[in-house]
């Protein structure tokens, strides 16, 4: 028996239609905010993410999955913020459509130790609107993820916000931490120490216990932060208060990835443990023009769809109508039955039969499992008078109808 690669789920017939559900809430949202769909490939170069979210980052240390064949090096996407400007680069997007508000929702991978809400294999939705500075495309961009939030029935949910403010307050704020943190030095886990030499921001993502209450204690104030991203950040704030969007800021949340500049965001469930945020995001103001193109801003986000799971538990929609079942009794009326089968499915009536010979008392107990509105039940008498039974299995009423009528009959 072949098991599952560690990190990765089946996601089973039972389960399909609440993913299904979710997907299509969030595109039905995303159009509302005239965001198109986006469908980047699954396999990029290796080198777009050692590039885009930096060689120190946690992702491209230690969790891509990377494919070497000769002289290429791929690399199954971990995110897909690096696979979108990449595509909107490539495609042009910069020249044609200029500003662009793109969405995808698909499969990313990263090689982590799988725990709950860990996965090696999981599921992002998300969005990038590439090509405006604007403070109010932050607060539409948060907003959004509230709106979505709120649609996929999930409450209890955190938005925390801060700004790292441009590459020259990111660095101000590297060097302030690494002042804080050189008493500290002897206390943090090796990984850390080798941050504080590489990128000390950095550190402030770091699991270990022990390093997270040294981080815990930092106060290093906004004093990094130019006047021009500090009223950047104010008509953020200003715009989310105006909207009655709920946040928190917190000067400490800086995000694991490199391209990050001004505002960031992360999304986080109490009912999750160790791994709770649903989602996370923040602008990106120079990676348009690190990936080649022009100085263009651009903002974005990422839900993480099988933590989102885990605290919306929705509905399933039990979708649509329910099947006619198709019971036939002998090869004459089986061989009938496919051309039948075939109509109804033509007229858009959701059908299907028994391939596995079961008796007349077995098929009519496989109807009800399928929870089948109608049975059909076509044998010789039937086929001779050109007719078949229907059965209503809610009532239990049973009728002979013309062949020839059945799919109006069905239609009523
Ligand atoms: P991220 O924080 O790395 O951001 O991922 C976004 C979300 O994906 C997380 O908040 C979490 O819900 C989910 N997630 C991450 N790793 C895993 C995992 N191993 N198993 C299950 N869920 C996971 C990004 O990827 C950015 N690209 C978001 C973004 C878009 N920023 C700007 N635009």
């Amino acid at each position: 028996m072949f098991k599952r690669v560690p990190g990765t789920k089946d996601i089973l017939p039972e389960e399909a239609p609440l993913w299904l559900k979710l997907e299509e809430t969030s595109r039905a949202i995303f159009s509302l905010y005239n965001f198109k769909e986006i469908r980047p490939p699954m396999l990029e170069e290796e080198s777009l993410f050692n590039r885009s979210l930096g060689e120190s980052a946690e992702i491209v240390q230690k969790q891509m999955f990377v494919i070497k064949n000769k002289e290429d090096v791929y690399a199954l996407r971990p995110e897909g913020t690096a696979s979108i400007v990449r595509a909107y680069l490539e495609n042009n997007l910069d020249k044609t459509a200029g500003f662009s508000k793109l969405y995808y929702i698909g499969p990313m991978f990263r090689l982590e130790r799988p725990q709950k809400g860990r996965l090696r294999q999981f599921h992002h939705i998300g969005c990038e609107a590439i090509g405006s500075q604007d403070a109010d495309l932050d607060v539409e961009v948060i907003s959004l993820a509230d709106y979505l939030l709120k649609a996929y029935e999930i409450s209890g949910y955190n938005i925390k916000i801060n700004t790292l403010g441009c590459p020259k307050d990111k660095s101000e704020l590297n060097s302030v931490l690494h002042k804080a943190l050189k008493d500290k030095l002897p206390k943090l886990c090796d990984d850390c120490k080798d941050r504080f030499k590489k990128n000390t921001l950095r550190i402030l993502d770091c699991k270990n216990e022990s390093c997270k209450e040294i981080i815990k204690d930092l106060r290093i104030g906004d004093s990094h932060i130019c006047p021009e991203c500090k009223e950047h950040f104010a008509k953020v704030r200003g715009g989310l208060d105006a909207l009655g969007v709920s946040y928190e800021v917190v000067p400490l949340l800086v995000r694991g990835l490199d391209y990050y500049n001004g505002t960031v965001f992360e999304i986080t469930h109490p009912d999750l443990g160790s791994q709770d945020a649903i989602g996370a995001g923040g602008r990106y103001n120079h990676l348009v023009k690190e990936l080649g193109g022009p100085e263009f801003g651009a903002i974005g986000f990422a839900f993480g769809v099988e933590r989102l799971l885990l605290v919306a538990k929705p509905q399933s929609s039990s979708s649509g109508q329910k099947p006619v079942y198709l019971i036939t009794l002998g090869e004459e009326a089986k061989k009938a039955g496919l051309k039948i089968l075939s109509q109804l499915r033509q007229a858009g009536i959701p059908c299907d039969t028994d391939y596995e010979g079961k008796s007349l008392k077995g098929a009519m107990r496989k109807a009800n499992d399928l929870g089948a509105k109608y049975v059909l039940i076509l044998g010789d008498n039937e086929i001779k008078s050109g007719t078949v039974t229907l059965k209503n299995m809610e009532n239990s009423e049973q009728k002979e109808v013309m062949l020839a009528d059945i799919t109006k009959e069905l239609k009523c």
